[in-house]
């Protein structure tokens, strides 16, 4: 049975209940993070609170968000995830329950906090040193996209196209430059530079994109914060993503043709590799397993 946490409480999410007045409902007026968890040991916990208090601001939202990392905590205990290999915790605050108005709703309206727990998995060795398909498709999302908000319409579709065009994600374009995924961020290899969009409002500034950015400058790897043209991808040696639940996956065609040798390269398998050691250096600090 899974537990959930909704505005105070932990209980099962079939007693879970959100007023249909909910703006997060009728106007999508709320924003998200998804955590990751390893062994129980959060990562990465603080750039999620980070970046949510962000977008609180942007949002005009007042939510005292010093009690989320007990809660994230709590509720991967009470659903059994400490000893999960993998597992995340999605939480979702919205403006709350008011009548229907553009405009924020007057007086004292609380917002609605949401979160569930889940564990996921990384493919396995096998599928993931086969790397994975992308297709680009136009990104139509708004200008805003490094506030993290729930409306993810034009990401769903992006992704959809993709996988109507028979790839596993979606590469988004907007003029001439490869963005981002529609879940992930992007890297594409060139020499043995990484390079990745640099953090404008135009990508979501991600947590692994940032972690990976400092441990392949600790190890004295080449990486730039550029925009990619999509056009150079043609030239490009290697290509990834980077996402809570991809971790660092390789991308080995898009759009049907080979990336460089159209296997998975050495700087994203050491980017991985160098990923998964921070992984395993912040459980070992958090004295994981022992
Ligand atoms: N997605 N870009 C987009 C558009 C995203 O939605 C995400 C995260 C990322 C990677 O950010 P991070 O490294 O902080 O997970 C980049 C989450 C996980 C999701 O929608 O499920």
């Amino acid at each position: 049975m899974s537990i959930v946490y909704l505005n105070g409480e932990y209980l099962p999410k079939e007693e879970a209940k959100i007023s249909p007045d909910d703006r997060g409902f009728l106007l999508g007026d709320g924003l998200y993070e998804v955590t990751p968890f390893y062994e129980g040991v959060p990562f990465g916990l603080d750039g999620h609170i980070a970046r949510l208090l962000r977008g609180l601001c942007f949002m005009r939202i007042t939510f005292d968000v010093s009690m989320l990392e007990e809660m994230h905590r709590t509720l991967i205990a009470k659903n059994g995830l400490d000893t999960a290999d993998r597992s995340m915790v999605y939480l979702q605050i919205t403006r709350g329950a008011a009548p229907r108005t553009h405009y924020f709703p007057e007086g004292d309206v609380q917002p609605t906090v949401y979160a569930f727990a889940k564990a996921w998995s990384r493919p396995d060795d096998e599928r993931w040193n086969r790397g994975f398909s992308a297709a680009t498709v136009p990104d139509r999302r708004w200008s805003r996209v490094d506030i993290k908000t729930i409306c993810l319409l034009p990401n769903a579709i992006a992704f959809q196209d993709a996988k109507e065009k028979g790839a596993d994600d979606a590469i988004l374009v907007r003029d001439g430059v490869a963005i981002e995924g529609a879940h992930q961020n992007f890297w594409a290899v060139f020499g043995d530079t990484a390079v990745t969009h640099p953090t404008t409002n135009n990508i979501l500034p991600g947590i692994t994109r940032a972690i990976l950015l400092e441990e392949a400058r600790k190890a004295g790897m080449k990486v730039e914060e550029r925009p990619i043209q999509v056009e150079d991808l043609a030239h490009a040696d290697e290509a990834f993503f980077t996402g809570t639940t991809g971790e660092v996956r390789p991308v080995v065609t898009i759009d049907g043709r080979p990336v460089g040798r159209g296997v998975v390269g050495d700087v994203t398998r050491r980017l991985s590799d160098l990923f998964l050691a921070r992984v395993e250096a912040v459980k070992r600090a958090a004295g994981a397993g022992v």
